[in-house]
């Protein structure tokens, strides 16, 4: 049975990720900073839930020793531009470092549309000019270069730009419907935003795919992940309240805020204590249409037809 490594199992795309190489006879361990986050992965057969600083580097290698493959999934959506490095960019390295040190022969690295590692510094935000530069890390390795001061043979790699994910637990849809059941009103920051959400299963489905080989590229190889329909940030608002039925399917006012005030909103919102709901590095991000590029293949090169929105978040959102 083949083994693999799963870093971030234990979150919304991990857990079906997981799901999937289980049913396909994968042998998974989830290293997780606290046991208690992986309960949605720990009852699968044949996966093993272990306790680990990921950031570790000598950790990370010993775990990874005996395993075939590795998948990344590890990310952050807010923070300090130091946080972001350290989780986008110096993980990344730790991970080609351990994945050369181990033989693990196969890695799969979940980066974000609108990431580009020929040019990171170009992108508009914190988030993605560090997923830009984690891409470029691994691509280095998984070429034989070096990997920081690690010189070997590389690894085969593939890397999945998703645009942003739907589905049950999604963490967009579901907090505009209840946003809205709260609120006699939404002021939105970057109302005017593209996007082409992908489904969680596609996104999991193609990480599964992407080990099996079905991608005819030789690697390393960047694959698009983008759902058929393109919708502004404040359609997707509006189809979150017509699903979930918020005043009657009508929704509530979306007031598409101007820039200074977008900013303002958001610098606000990234000050309040725990998990922002928007920070101007998400605005930042925004800067940009998050759609396909079309200078890379999609799913469909995976043979994966990408589902539509409406039909799958309406059995999630009327539960709302
Ligand atoms: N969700 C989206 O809409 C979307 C869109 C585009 C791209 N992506 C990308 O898809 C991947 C998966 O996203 P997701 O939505 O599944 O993320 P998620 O639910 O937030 O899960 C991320 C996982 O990373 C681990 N993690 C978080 N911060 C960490 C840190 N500082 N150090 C070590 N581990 C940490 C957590 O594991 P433990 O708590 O168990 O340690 C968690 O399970 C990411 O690369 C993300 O950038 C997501």
């Amino acid at each position: 049975m083949k083994k693999i490594i799963v870093l971030g199992g234990t979150g919304f795309v991990g857990t079906h990720v997981c799901e999937k190489l289980v049913r396909g006879g994968w042998q998974v361990t989830v290293p997780t900073r606290r046991a208690s986050n992986a309960k949605a992965v720990m009852h699968l057969p044949g996966l093993t839930v272990q306790e680990l600083d990921v950031h570790n580097e000598a950790a990370l290698a010993h775990v990874a020793a005996g395993h075939d493959a590795l998948v990344n999934l590890v990310a952050i959506l807010h923070g300090t531009q130091a946080a972001f490095e350290h989780v986008h960019v110096a993980l990344p390295q730790k991970i080609a470092h351990a994945c050369l040190a181990a033989g693990v022969g196969q890695v799969v690295h979940v980066s974000a549309l609108g990431a580009d590692s020929l040019q990171p510094t170009l992108a508009p935000s914190m988030y993605l000019r560090t997923k830009g530069e984690g891409e470029a890390v691994l691509v280095q390795a998984a070429m034989g270069g070096s990997a920081g001061d690690v010189a070997q043979a590389g690894f085969d790699l593939s890397i999945l730009r998703p645009s942003v994910i739907f589905g049950e637990g999604d963490k967009f849809l579901n907090l505009f419907a209840k946003l809205q059941q709260v609120l006699p009103m939404l002021p939105l920051a970057g109302a005017a935003a593209r996007f082409q959400p992908v489904w969680v299963q596609d996104v999991a489905t193609a990480v599964v795919r992407c080990l099996a080989g079905a991608s005819a590229q030789s690697s390393p190889r960047v694959i698009e992940a983008f759902g058929p329909e393109v919708f502004t940030l404040k359609e997707l608002v509006q189809v979150s309240a017509q699903l979930s039925g918020v005043g009657g399917g009508m929704g509530r006012l979306v007031i598409p805020l101007p820039a200074w005030a977008g900013r303002l909103q958001a610098t606000l919102m990234g000050m309040a204590p725990g998990e922002p709901l928007m920070s101007v590095d998400n605005l930042d991000s925004m800067k940009v249409d998050n759609v396909a590029s079309g200078k890379q293949p999609g799913l469909d090169s995976l043979g994966i037809t990408a589902s539509a929105l409406r039909p799958i978040a309406k059995q999630y959102l009327g539960r709302c």
